[in-house]
Order: structure tokens, then C-alpha cells, then sequence
């Protein structure tokens, strides 16, 4: 039997998504013929839905070699005044913007409307203004998930300025790193950030990493009223440089083009690349997706909870969301605390219509069993979403019957920090579900798989996932260094864009991700480049050689295995591997913790010196039988004394 003959695997869509929803299976086949065929026209009626300056007349103007885009080009917009000032403008200002719930459940929910939110970024921006900052400066947000943070960056959206938003987990070197690279002067950050009971010491942070580079100003934000230092003249309270600006501060008018924002993302290799997205493509991207991904309708709340350091952060916290009028739950705690059922009890306390996660948050619940979902009321919820990784059919089963009570569909949305939004997933009534598989492609998005050598694959088959054609959410560059936008996207099969991910198309035409097909790993949702990691662990002075694979971890997706050589007369131990484990955390973010340390006194070697990760991921993975030929080795001894290793772990 073909796949496409045996549906025992899907989940057919439900007959009150497809009754309710603004796609049915024949509008989305119209309507992604219509983004394909007739591309132009397609996306200047999606945009019709944005408030322009200046409308677009020049829609798409794209190429893949040599690498250039643009979207409505002659455009001008500011993407602030689209998220919030023109809901307030069209009557809505009492609905509600932002549902603020903090770590602690006890604590004080905040409820901001679109007008308050307006006052709020409007406040925010002037105090920008009074520390100096001006259109197209970078500003870094280094923020725990409260209001100010989203506050922040639609504050710099207004002025023009550009958010460069860093994770609050990252340590204070990847700050500084990140600082210097695009070398922005201003910083946002707050006293401490809370997760899970937890202080996160995010002023101290930016002081060590303000040891390395420097910043005309800092702007703190006190939020825990924890201790921290203030540099005199550098640093100031939000609380009272806001006191006393302007109540009012008009939208800059943008040209479509113009630099939104820059998020740092993990490559194969080298230092992370800030990845720069612009204003109009973005904001016609994210609006689009998110009104027919979650087919959203007026009134929902609608809650992701990713992190505003990520990209999913940006699209589906921030600009998706308010630009389409919706009201989003920003969250500041963790799944697991005080108790596993952190986020049914606040799907219950806030009516959540749509909720949106990612697998490692689902199968780190699921084992914690069913019993902490059965408690709450999750009548509310209308629509599940999934991103990050590739989720488990056996998770995405859990997911569904336990929280989806069999009924609700799931979107299961691939996307990337570089794509903007989402690219490939079921819309919620036009597609029957396949556990485990996205689905397929959104309007606009044309996959293609290619094999090694850049052959393209058709029908049901694997291989490499790119995209044949541009579309209005795509990153346009690498800030300050266009050369590795090309080299890294558009240069392994020349013409076109590159993921980086494996991918399987069934005779379904469903796509199938299986995950990186480069040195990047997956850790709980979170890419990490194992060449950072390596570079990290080398900078350790009793180290002299590592190499860093990902193996298939129950919860996290992948788990970081690090090979490490010492220098001679080190020797190896229990207490070495706890340093070197502090010492990669020190180096990147609690994220980057190795989970195994592997002490070996030589690496696989080609006899030109080129290390073998082929076989050390199969090492890694336990799985010894498909190593594949070893003759090429300089020394095959190595590979049998890291079995050894392995197996004795
Ligand atoms: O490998 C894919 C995986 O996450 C990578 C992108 O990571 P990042 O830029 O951090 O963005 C994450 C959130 C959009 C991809 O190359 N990935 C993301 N979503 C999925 C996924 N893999 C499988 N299924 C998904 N739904």
C-alpha cells in the first residue's frame, strides 16, 4: 500500500475548523496558485491590509544570484503605527493588546489596551530620543518577558531606530559579542529578570559585558528592585527618565526597505550571524501568516509561548499578533514551576483561544503525565500550534488528545529566524494532519529538494530543503557582512535559498523535516552552532582539541556531546568535566551546558587533518554498526577506543 493510499496515520481536520475557519482546502489550493502564478498581485492585496504612507507600486524585485531583495520597494510605513496606533485610531483602544502574566502565579496580572499600549511606546520612544537615540541606530534589548520589552521594541520601530534583541539567557560575552558586532550604542535591560523563582542578574550582565565593549547609554528598567549598579552619566532608571518626556511622538515614515530589526541566529560556523529583516516585507509577512496560520479571528487571545529573544518571540508575540488587532499573553515563567501545570492553569485563568509551543515544552509535560492537564478548564482553546523542531508523532499524539481533547487541530509550523515567518505548515480547515509532518507550503513558498550534488528530487522523496523563489518575510542580509548572507544561503546550490534542513515529501506532497543537515543542533528548540561550542570549550586553557555533535535526547530534542582532548598533563575527572561545563556556560548561556564530556586523547583524523564527525555523531548516537569506511583514517585505532568510551558511560 502507498502512504497516499493508507490515511490510518492522519488526523483529519475538524469539521468546526473548517466551518469556522477563513480557508477551506479549495481556497488555500486558489489562493497558493494565485501567490505562485500571479505572485505580484497576490501579495499587493495582502498588503493592502497594512496602513501606508506612501502605497507600494513596486511590488517584488528579487533575485537569488546575484542575491538581492526587495519588497514594495517605493512603500512607505511605519510598522509601530500598524501594531498599534491605527487600532487605537479605528475605535479599539480599550481592547486589550498585551495579557502580562508573571512568573510568580500570585502575582500581578497586567492588562495593557491598545491606547494604554500607545502611551506606553510613545513613552518609551522619547525616553530613546533623550538618551540620543536616533533613526537607524541599533538598539540592544536584553530583557526578561515583561511588557517593556515589546514596549521597547515597537518603541524603536516608531523612532526607526533598529532592535537587536539578545535572549536574557545569553552570558555577558555574547552580549558583548553581539554589541560589537553591530555596533549599537544604547542598551534596554532591566534590573534582574525572574524564570521559575529564579533572579537573573541581567544589569550585571550588561556591566561585565559593557568590561569588553562600550555603550553611550544603558536605559534599566527596575522591575524585581534587586541591587544593582548604575554608572554614572551611562546608566539611567527608565522610571525616571521617562518621567517627564512628551506625551506625544509621531511614526517616522520608513521606506520599505529600511532595516527593522537584527536577530543573532547560530550558522555552521563562526560567530553567530545578526540576521536583518525590514520593515514592510516583514510586517506584510508576519500579518499574513499569522491571520491564516492561527486564523485568527477579532476578539481571541492568542498565546506564544516562545520568548521575545527568538524570532517566534518577534513574529508571534510582537508584530503577528498586534498587527492583526489581537490580544497576546506575554508569559513570563517556565512550564514547570511552581508545578507542571503552569500552562494549563494559565490557558484556564486567561481564556486562551490559541495556544502555540514547542515540542520539548510538550514532551518534558507529557512526562510528567495527563493528570495536570485534566484539571483545568481548557474549553476555551479553539487551535494548537507546534515550532522549533521536529515534534515526535508520539508527542504530537499526547498534545492532541490530552489538551486538543481529539478535537482541536494542530499547526505544526517549520519556519526560521531568516525566513521571518511561517513556510510550511497545515492551515487549520483546509488540511487533514499527519502527526509528525508540517504539511504544506504556505502561499507564496515554493520548496524544492535537491540532492548532494544539487539535483532536484521530485516527487515522494529526501533530501536537501530550499526555496526556489523570494517571498516578503525573507532576511535580506547579514548585517555588515552581505558576502556571508550569499556564501551561507545561496551559495550551496547556486539560485537559490538554502535551509540548512533535511526533508522528506510524501505522495501527499507533505513535507517532512528531519532535521539539520549542517553543523547546527537543535537543543530544546534553541540553534545552537556546535562550531561556537568547540570554540567555547578550546578557550578553556587545559583543553587543546573538541569537537561538538548533537544525539537524540528524550526531552530536548538533541543533546550537545562534546569529544575534548586535553593539553598533555591534564588530567581528566570529575571536577574538570564540572569546570568545563560552568566554563562553556560562562562562555554562551545556560543553553550551551554540554550534556556529555568525552574525554579522548586524539580526535578521528583524515590523513589531511580533517576531523571526522561523521563518525563521531555516530559514536555519540550509539549507534556503531553504520560507521561507514574508516580506512581514510590517520589513525583507525581512535574509533575503537571511543566506542569504548561511549559504551562505558
Ligand atoms: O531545523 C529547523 C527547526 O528549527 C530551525 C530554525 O531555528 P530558528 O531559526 O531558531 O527558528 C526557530 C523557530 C522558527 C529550522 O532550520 N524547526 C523549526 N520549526 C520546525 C523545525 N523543524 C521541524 N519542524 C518544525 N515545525
Amino acid at each position: 500500500m502507498t502512504e497516499a493510499q493508507d490515511r490510518s496515520d492522519w488526523v483529519k481536520r475538524p469539521a468546526a475548523a473548517i466551518e469556522q475557519t477563513g480557508c477551506t482546502l479549495e481556497q488555500y489550493q486558489a489562493l497558493y496558485a494565485r501567490s505562485i502564478e500571479d505572485s505580484e498581485a497576490f501579495w499587493a492585496g495582502q498588503a493592502e491590509r497594512i496602513d501606508w504612507m506612501t502605497p507600494p507600486t513596486r511590488i517584488a524585485d528579487w533575485s537569488f544570484d546575484p542575491v538581492a531583495i526587495k519588497w514594495f520597494e517605493d512603500g512607505v510605513l511605519n510598522i509601530c503605527h500598524n501594531a498599534v496606533d491605527r487600532h487605537v485610531a479605528s475605535g479599539r483602544g480599550d481592547q486589550i493588546a498585551l495579557i502580562f502574566e508573571p512568573d510568580d502565579p500570585e502575582g500581578e496580572v497586567r492588562r495593557i489596551t491598545y491606547a494604554e499600549l500607545q502611551a506606553e511606546v510613545v513613552r518609551m520612544a522619547n525616553t530613546l530620543k533623550a538618551m540620543g537615540v536616533q533613526k537607524g541606530d541599533r538598539v540592544t534589548i536584553y530583557m526578561p518577558m515583561v511588557p517593556e520589552g515589546a514596549f521597547a521594541m515597537l518603541a524603536c520601530a516608531r523612532i526607526g531606530a533598529v532592535h537587536s534583541v539578545i535572549f536574557g539567557g545569553f552570558s555577558p560575552e555574547a552580549i558583548a559579542g553581539r554589541v560589537d558586532d553591530c555596533r549599537s550604542d544604547w542598551i534596554v535591560t532591566a534590573d534582574e529578570g525572574l524564570r521559575g523563582g529564579k533572579r537573573i542578574p541581567l544589569k550585571a550582565n550588561v556591566d561585565a559585558a559593557l568590561e569588553k565593549v562600550s555603550a553611550k547609554a544603558v536605559l534599566v528598567l527596575r522591575h524585581t528592585g534587586g541591587q544593582v549598579a548604575m554608572a554614572d552619566g551611562r546608566d539611567h532608571w527608565y522610571h525616571e527618565l521617562s518621567a517627564d518626556v512628551a506625551v506625544e511622538c509621531p511614526c517616522e515614515p520608513m521606506r520599505a526597505e529600511d532595516p527593522l530589526f537584527i536577530l543573532y541566529t547560530s550558522g555552521s560556523t563562526g560567530k553567530p550571524k545578526g540576521v536583518l529583516h525590514t520593515t514592510g516585507g516583514y510586517a506584510v509577512w508576519t500579518e499574513t501568516t499569522f491571520r491564516y496560520v492561527f486564523d485568527y479571528r477579532e476578539g481571541e487571545v492568542f498565546w506564544c509561548t516562545a520568548d521575545i529573544g527568538w524570532v517566534t518571540g518577534h513574529s508571534y508575540i510582537v508584530y503577528g499578533p498586534l498587527l492583526n488587532g489581537a490580544s497576546a499573553v506575554m508569559f513570563e515563567g517556565v512550564p514547570n514551576h511552581p508545578d507542571h501545570d503552569r500552562f494549563w492553569q494559565v490557558c484556564e485563568k486567561h481564556k486562551v483561544n490559541i495556544f502555540y509551543t514547542a515540542p520539548t515544552a510538550i514532551r518534558a509535560l507529557m512526562r510528567e503525565g495527563t493528570a495536570h492537564v485534566a484539571k483545568h478548564d481548557l474549553s476555551a482553546l479553539r487551535l494548537l500550534g507546534s515550532v522549533g523542531e521536529p515534534i515526535n508523532p508520539e508527542a504530537w499524539r499526547w498534545y492532541h488528545e490530552n489538551v486538543g481533547k481529539s478535537e482541536l487541530p494542530i499547526v505544526d509550523t517549520w519556519w526560521q529566524t531568516e525566513t521571518g515567518g511561517v513556510m510550511i505548515t497545515t492551515l487549520p480547515g483546509a488540511h487533514d494532519m499527519k502527526p509528525g509532518s508540517a504539511g504544506r507550503p504556505f502561499f507564496g513558498i515554493c520548496p524544492q529538494l535537491v540532492d548532494n550534488d544539487g539535483e532536484v528530487l521530485d516527487g515522494a522523496t529526501e533530501g536537501n530543503l530550499c526555496i526556489t523563489r523570494s517571498w516578503p518575510g525573507q532576511a535580506r542580509t547579514v548585517y555588515g557582512d552581505h558576502d556571508r548572507f550569499v556564501q551561507t544561503y545561496f551559495s550551496t546550490y547556486k539560485g537559490k535559498y538554502f535551509t540548512g534542513d533535511g526533508c522528506r515529501r510524501d505522495e501527499d506532497g507533505y513535507y517532512w523535516i528531519t532535521g539539520r543537515v549542517d553543523d547546527v543542533i537543535n537543543v530544546s528548540g534553541h540553534r545552537m552552532g556546535t562550531a561556537e561550542v568547540e570554540s567555547a570549550l578550546v578557550l578553556h586553557p587545559k583543553v587543546s582539541e573538541a569537537a561538538v555533535v548533537g544525539f537524540p535526547h528524550d526531552i530536548k530534542g538533541q543533546g550537545i556531546y562534546c569529544y575534548v582532548t586535553l593539553n598533555a598533563d591534564e588530567a581528566e575527572g570529575e571536577e574538570l568535566t564540572a569546570e568545563l561545563r560552568t566554563h562553556v556556560r560562562t562562555e554562551i548561556g545556560p543553553i550551551a551546558t554540554p550534556d556529555h564530556l568525552h574525554f579522548t586523547p586524539a580526535l578521528p583524523k583524515t590523513r589531511s587533518g580533517k576531523i571526522m564527525r561523521r563518525i563521531l555523531r555516530k559514536i555519540a548516537e550509539n549507534d556503531y554498526g553504520a560507521l561507514g569506511d574508516t580506512s581514510t583514517l590517520a589513525d583507525p585505532g581512535v574509533v575503537e577506543s571511543l566506542i569504548e568510551g561511549r559504551r562505558n558511560r
